[in-house]
Order: structure tokens, then C-alpha cells, then sequence
């Protein structure tokens, strides 16, 4: 099974076969299809949903989806969407990175729900987990019912093995698993951490540009899906499902990775956030961060999103006579943030790669102390050149709740308030002050 590049474009019509003849010509599922395959229609939308909005792919592959045996459910895991187990707190939180595992951990089993709201019951909200894992997903798969997946590596590169075809996936760039797709993780530098958004609402889009225009921000051309390529292979492996926020298990003699071509336009993907486009301010203040938004899962009111994934990447800041980091803030929307290198401007210290905060609706945030005081005095008649930086958001409409174990975890920062107790007070009411 072996990666042949990438077909271009996000959410295209597209075809491929990892054998010549397969796909089948004027209609999707032929009486036989060639080389003895089976036909299978993988929905990613309502079947009536607007034309615009419509996904589904047509696989052809050496057994159908069906073929495994019963599945029987796991022991409860570090992976959930039981967001309710713990109060919602107003509380600014800070995480420090999460640890890389001691023992032999796989992708699937180094995931760990930090916090998320809705469920997949309600078709709405998200799951935000960590992932910290040392080996390779071995004679085991996984789909995942309840959601999309967006994977956000932080380190360590990924080799994403689906039934539509391989991604390759390194720090600096995104990933997302549509629902239902099969996987299985390969790990080419061993130890990898990073981030995953489990979207449980409608699929992720590109945003509307407005006056922006045709151009700029994430440029449907950078998307990636791969090209057919399949495992033909038999033995006892194991089918993970995460199905209504658990996991289940089933015995499965070959590799469910067996798709020898498809054709559609419901696929994973992935993303060089380095390509993406950044507009800001060249003459005062900022625009508001909806300016950095790379994908946006709509929800049912018009411009209210259900999830935005927003990166904050390396940059030119230009405003003249303007506060340049972050501005002091309180949001309708609840925001998680993660840091992929470097450092974050609005922050002195105590947010590090591989790290986490969480400032939920209305709840105020912004620069520290020392940021606050060094952004007050610089010199803003001349540049600044961001470098050496990679945050971004999840923000969501609904409150993120965070999970026990995300609370009673120690890398949760005891201190985090403490960033804002040093800003002073220079309120001075005398004239000409
Ligand atoms: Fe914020």
C-alpha cells in the first residue's frame, strides 16, 4: 500500500484507481464490477442535502463494510464525549503539555478527551482530545461514527492509512478523517503528540470571504486528498468503532483498508497551514480573529459557527499607533487554543508547545502582564515580524466543558490567573494625563 500524491482541491469530484479499469463508466454500480470487486456507497451527507453541500463516494473494493463479525463494546476509555460529568467552570484554564507515553501506546488508545460540548446524538458540537502515542496502530483499524476528524500534529509526523488512500501528515500540517472512514496510524518518527477535534455537526467548509473577495486565506487548490491505494490482506485483526462516544470491538480477518478505487467527493484531506493566506490590519487595530479562520462547521444559525478551526500563524504586524498583540477580549463563543511551535504573542510564557487553554463564553482573557506592558511601549512606526510561531483555536458557539480527567489532570496550571494580577492599575483622572 503505498502513497502515489495527492489529488488537488477541496471537496472536488474526485476519481482514482490503484488498478487500471476499475471505475466503472456512465453509472456507479455495475451488475459486475471489474477484477471481482464489490460496489459500496459511502454517504457523508443526507442523501437529499442541497447539491452544494452533498457528499458521498463510491468505493470499489475487495469486500464490502459488512464483512466482520459482531462488535462488543470496551471498557470505557480515556477517549468519551461525556462532557456533562463535571461543572463548566468560568474559570480561565491552562494545561501544561501532555506527557508522551512511557509504555507501548497506539494512536486510538493515546487519545484522551480534554474537554467538548454537544454529542453525537444531537449531531451537534465537538469532542477536543489529545493525542500522545509511541506505535504504530498494528493489526487494528478504526472509524469513528460519531464525527469528523480534524488531527492537528504538534509533533511527530503521522502516516494516516485510510480506505480512500495514505496522508502523510507532519507537524504544520492538518488532517481530517471524514466520518465512517476506516484508518489505521503509522508513527515514521516514533513518539507523536498533537490535537484532534472530533466534529459532530455539519462538515467542515471552507468560510465565506465577503469583501475579502476570491482570493486569500485558505486556497481550495492547497487541499490534498489521496489517491487510491489498498491492502490486500488477510489474518485476525480488530475493527475499533467509536460509536455514540464508545468504543467497540470486532474480530475482522482481513484489512478493511481494501479499496481498490473510488470516485466522489467524500474524502479525507489534508492541509500545509503554511499556505494559508493571511490578511490583517495595514493601517490601525485589528480585525476580529474570524480573519484566520481555515475551516468553519456552520451550524443553523447564519453565522454562528458550531466549530471554527483559526490558526494564528507567522506574520507581519503593521498597525500604526495600535495595541499589536491580542487585545483584551470576553467572547459570546467558547475558545480552546493550542500552541504547535513556538510562542504565542499575547503570552510571556507558561503556554508551550503541545500546551492548552480554555476561555469559555464571556469569560475575559487576553495579554498577560508583561506582554500588556511590553506592547504599550513599543515602537508601532516600524514592523514586527512574527516568527517562530503557531497557535490555534477551536472556537465553538456552545460552552466547552471540560472532562474529570482534564481537571484532575496536573498539568492543569493551578496559577494560571496569576498572568493578569500584575496588570496595574495607571488610571489617572488629573488633566492632560
Ligand atoms: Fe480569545
Amino acid at each position: 500500500m503505498a502513497s502515489r500524491g495527492y489529488q488537488s482541491g477541496f471537496g472536488n469530484e474526485f476519481a482514482s484507481e490503484a488498478l487500471s479499469g476499475v471505475l466503472p463508466t456512465g453509472q456507479n454500480s455495475p451488475q459486475r464490477v471489474a477484477h471481482g470487486l464489490y460496489a459500496e456507497q459511502l454517504s457523508g451527507t443526507a442523501f437529499t442535502a442541497p447539491r452544494h453541500a452533498n457528499r458521498r463516494s463510491w468505493l470499489y473494493r475487495i469486500r464490502p463494510a459488512a464483512v466482520h463479525q459482531p462488535f462488543q463494546p470496551l471498557a470505557p476509555a480515556r477517549l468519551h464525549n461525556r462532557f456533562e460529568e463535571a461543572p463548566a467552570t468560568p474559570n480561565q484554564l491552562r494545561w501544561d503539555p501532555w506527557p508522551l507515553p512511557e509504555r507501548s501506546t497506539d494512536f486510538i488508545e493515546g487519545l484522551v478527551t480534554l474537554a467538548g460540548n454537544g454529542g453525537p446524538a444531537e449531531q451537534a458540537g465537538c469532542g477536543i482530545h489529545l493525542y500522545a502515542a509511541n506505535r504504530a496502530m498494528e493489526g487494528r483499524y478504526f472509524y469513528d461514527a460519531d464525527g469528523e476528524l480534524l488531527i492537528v500534529p504538534q509533533q511527530g509526523r503521522l502516516e494516516i492509512a485510510t480506505e480512500l488512500g495514505v496522508l502523510g501528515l507532519a507537524p504544520r500540517e492538518i488532517a481530517v478523517i471524514p466520518r465512517g472512514v476506516r484508518f489505521r496510524v503509522a508513527l515514521p518518527d516514533g513518539a507523536a503528540r498533537g490535537y484532534v477535534a472530533e466534529n459532530f455537526g455539519a462538515l467542515l467548509r471552507l468560510p465565506d470571504l465577503g469583501p475579502i473577495g476570491a482570493n486569500s486565506m485558505a486556497l481550495p487548490r492547497d487541499f490534498l486528498a489521496p489517491h487510491a491505494a489498498y491492502e490486500d490482506a488477510e489474518g485476525e485483526f480488530e475493527l475499533i468503532a467509536k460509536f455514540q462516544g464508545a468504543l467497540w470491538r470486532a474480530a475482522i480477518d482481513h484489512s478493511p483498508l481494501d479499496v481498490v478505487a473510488w470516485h466522489g467527493n467524500y474524502a479525507p484531506y489534508k492541509y500545509d497551514l503554511a499556505r494559508f493566506n493571511t490578511v490583517g490590519s495595514i493601517s490601525v487595530d485589528h480585525p476580529d480573529p474570524s480573519i484566520f479562520t481555515v475551516l468553519t462547521s456552520p451550524s443553523d444559525t447564519a453565522g454562528t459557527a458550531n466549530l471554527d478551526f483559526v490558526i494564528f500563524p507567522p506574520r507581519w504586524l503593521v498597525a500604526e499607533h495600535s495595541f499589536r498583540p491580542p487585545y483584551f477580549h470576553r467572547n459570546v463563543a467558547s475558545e480552546f487554543m493550542g500552541l504547535i511551535e513556538g510562542a504565542y504573542d499575547a503570552k510571556a510564557g507558561g503556554f508551550a508547545p503541545g500546551g492548552a487553554s480554555l476561555h469559555n463564553c464571556m469569560s475575559g482573557h487576553g495579554p498577560d502582564a508583561a506582554s500588556f506592558e511590553k506592547a504599550s511601549a513599543a515602537d508601532t512606526s516600524r514592523p514586527d515580524h512574527l516568527v517562530d510561531t503557531l497557535a490555534f483555536m477551536f472556537e465553538t458557539r456552545k460552552v466547552i466543558r471540560p472532562t474529570r480527567q482534564a481537571l484532575e489532570a496536573p498539568q492543569l496550571q493551578a496559577d494560571y490567573y496569576t498572568c493578569w494580577q500584575g496588570l496595574a492599575r495607571h488610571f489617572d483622572a488629573g488633566p492632560g494625563a
